[in-house]
């Protein structure tokens, strides 16, 4: 049994998943994993050796000789991509389109979820994607299906976006999210669903602070729990050591 549990956040693009995993892993003092950035430093290199969907042969080639890390850093999560610091370079319009066909080869899936389960195998881990409760930690104690209404969506990504000095129109973010959406839900390896024991946290009405303390709430029912089932199986001696 795993010391501390492995938080799963799966859910659709721009539900909430970063800021909430964020600050669910400050709070207790867990690993924040953010598993979408490790696609999208892929796609970047892709991107960079001029790459295209249709050369399957040199994307396998290029994964092969790529090494992609997170690194916390001042609070902060940091993508390094072959030794080199992406964490802004990955959030561009350009990384997001490629990412969504970069992410669909299982080459490329078996590649990062080899690494996310290292990552996560020890505990103490909040973890967040589209396949995390369902493919790379099927066995994850709290396992959240993050989600929001699509208009709501939009308007948070939009204004990120916004933020970041990119000029578009809240119209063409939602559209983005919506064909995002598709092809993540109806790719053939590791679509987006939700684990049939996934609880749904609908963010749409939801504080930042609101969505975070259920989560950290779910892991605090679920440690109350496992400590009063560790001493209901001790005091019916079913605890041995191993030997
Ligand atoms: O933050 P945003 O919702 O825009 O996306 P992200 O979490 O950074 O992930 C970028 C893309 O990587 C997604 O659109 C998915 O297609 C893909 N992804 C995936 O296939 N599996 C994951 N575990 C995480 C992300």
């Amino acid at each position: 049994m795993r010391r501390k549990p492995i938080v799963a956040i799966d859910g659709p693009a721009a539900s909430g998943k970063s800021t909430t995993a964020r600050l669910v892993a400050r709070r207790l003092g867990y690993i924040w994993v953010d598993t979408g950035a490790m696609y999208r430093a892929l796609a970047l290199k892709a991107l960079w050796e001029g790459i295209g969907s249709e050369n399957h042969e040199r994307l396998k080639e290029m994964v092969g000789r790529t090494d992609v890390r997170l690194k916390e850093r001042g609070g902060d999560l940091r993508v390094f991509l072959d030794g080199e610091d992406v964490t802004e370079a990955i959030r561009s319009p350009e990384v997001t389109h490629a990412v969504s066909w970069v992410c669909t080869f299982p080459f490329v899936r078996q590649a990062m979820v080899k690494l996310q389960r290292e990552m996560a195998c020890d505990g103490g881990v909040v973890m967040e994607g589209r396949d995390i409760g369902t493919v790379v930690v099927p066995d994850a104690e709290v396992k959240v299906f993050l989600d929001a209404d699509v208009k709501e969506r939009a308007r948070r990504r939009w204004r990120e976006l916004r933020e970041r000095g990119v000029d578009v129109s809240l119209d063409e973010v939602e559209q983005d999210l919506t064909e995002r959406d598709r092809k993540d839900t109806e790719r053939e390896h590791a679509p987006l669903c939700r684990a049939p024991d996934a609880l749904v946290v609908d963010t749409t009405s939801l504080s930042v602070e609101e969505q975070v303390d259920r989560i950290v709430g779910m892991v605090k029912v679920y440690m109350a729990n496992r400590k009063k089932q560790i001493a209901k199986r001790k005091s019916q001696n079913l605890l041995k050591p191993c030997v």
